[in-house]
């Protein structure tokens, strides 16, 4: 038995619907408590039944929204699991309710197998504990929370956000928890394929079909069978290929071009945009009802630069991938380095702060990646924001560094290059003198080394 034991809450107006659940639950071996009322539901909750396995919860009932069942439920310790049973037209809401930590949400009509699945999985698996694959930051933790619930779910997901956030990231995380993962993953990006080639590549094409098609092709959407199929940049896709994707996803099959048969899709379709597809939709460059098939779930990918606990961390990730395939390659991060990846505003994301870190790594002379190394293209080297007065804003070490760094020079300039005077100015040692240097990345000259 599937629930053996579990004690279950159902929160459900429909007498039919209820008594359904309720019997089906009992006979997985629950025991479960109704309430028909989100006033029912609240009252036995406040009234210690939160001690519950999990709650099912349907949204719309005659006096109120399950939401306020949730949030009343979410104010007490340890709160169970809510599972959300939901119409097509509220999954924007269950979605944020997800968002918010509520466990998982199935749209009516459901498979009562997939009922009990979810159920069980939202029981076992309880707390999260895993480490975070996708960031560190409140935005990713969520995100990635929201990707396994909705992983296992087969929905058209639209992944958005501006260029070099990690879509394709998500994308591969969605298939890597799906019931898919065992299946290929097909990227395709519809930018970057001319129009006349899409097609066939999409669909495949019979011998003949097109001029120089000496034999039967498989499209994509053939090859994704039993796993993912990836469409990024799906604003480019033309009118036409955007109305036979509209069919594939309406009747879930399409045919090669030049050919009759009809083929079913069996792939679960991830779609990725850094356009804003509202807009063209206003515009007329994009189907309406194409966006709505295809953005059943809506996953925003937030920029780097409002994640900011993230730089650091995806900073010291790619560092270690470095070291790991290369001999010779830097040891770390340099403070000064971090400071400078902190203050950068990353108009590339993800993709930007990889290169960069790539790069640096082959530039840097010593054992620790300096700013200029990061950011060679800025005269100041470490990325300053100015405020308006044109003074640097940063943090007090970083205005410390500075500081230190324009007096070291100004000695140093004063001593002709010479270290040991300087140090002497300076009334540190000159070992200490040395580690400040490499520090702060001032150079030393041939002269200067062989002092
Ligand atoms: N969370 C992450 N963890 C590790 N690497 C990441 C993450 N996000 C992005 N990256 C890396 O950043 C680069 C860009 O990511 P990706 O290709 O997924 O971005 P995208 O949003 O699809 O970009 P585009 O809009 O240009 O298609 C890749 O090298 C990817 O490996
Ligand atoms: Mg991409």
């Amino acid at each position: 038995m599937l629930l053996e034991r579990r004690t279950l809450g159902l929160v459900e107006d429909d007498p039919v619907m209820g008594e359904s659940l309720v019997q089906r639950l009992e006979i997985e071996g629950a025991s479960v408590e109704w309430w028909r009322s989100v006033g029912a539901a609240k009252r036995a909750l406040a009234g210690g039944a939160s001690a519950k396995d999990a709650i099912i919860c349907d949204i719309r009932l005659p006096d109120g929204s399950g939401e306020d069942v949730f949030l009343g439920a979410a104010e007490g310790v340890n709160p169970p699991p809510f599972l959300f049973m939901t119409g097509f037209a509220d999954v924007n809401q269950a979605v944020r309710l997800i968002r918010s930590g509520a466990g998982d949400y199935l749209t009516k009509p459901f498979d009562m197998t997939d009922f009990l699945t979810r159920i069980s999985q939202l029981i076992g698996s309880g707390i999260e504990t895993s480490e975070p694959v996708l960031g560190v930051s409140p935005a990713m933790v969520g995100l990635e929370r929201l990707l396994s619930r909705i992983s296992r779910s087969a929905s058209n997901v639209l992944i958005t956000g501006e260029t070099g956030v990690g879509k394709e990231v998500c994308a591969r995380y969605l298939h890597q928890n799906s019931n898919a993962s065992k299946g290929p993953f097909i990227a395709v990006n519809c930018a970057a394929i001319p129009e006349e080639l899409l097609e066939s590549e999409l669909f495949g094409h019979e011998k003949g079909a097109l001029s120089g098609a000496a034999s039967r092709h498989l499209g994509y959407a053939e090859r994704a069978k039993g796993g993912t199929l990836f469409l990024d940049e799906i604003g480019d896709l033309s009118l036409r290929l955007q109305s036979k994707l509209l069919r594939l996803i309406e009747s879930r099959t399409f045919s090669r071009v030049g050919g009759e048969t009809v083929i079913a899709f069996e792939g679960r379709l991830l779609c990725a945009t850094n356009l804003d597809l509202r807009e063209a939709i206003k515009s007329g460059k994009f189907r309406e009802d194409l966006f709505y098939r295809i953005n059943v779930v809506a996953v925003e990918v937030p920029p780097l630069r409002a994640r900011p606990e993230d730089v650091v961390w995806l900073a010291d990730m790619f560092m270690d991938e470095i070291a790991s395939d290369r001999e010779l390659c830097p040891t770390g991060l340099s403070e000064l380095a971090v400071t400078a990846l902190k203050r950068h505003d990353w108009p590339g994301n993800v993709r930007e702060l990889r290169n960069r870190i790539e790069r640096a790594s082959l530039l840097a002379l010593g054992p620790w990646v300096m700013p200029g190394d990061l950011f060679p293209d800025q005269a100041s080297g470490n990325g300053a924001v100015l405020s308006q007065d044109g003074m640097a804003l940063g943090s007090l070490d970083a205005a410390r560094d500075d500081a230190e760094r324009q007096h070291i020079l100004r000695a140093l300039r004063s001593t002709g290059g010479a270290i040991t005077p300087a140090a002497k100015l300076l009334c540190i040692s000159r070992t200490t003198m040395w580690e400040k240097m490499r520090r702060l990345n001032i150079e030393v000259s041939e002269h200067e080394r062989a002092e």
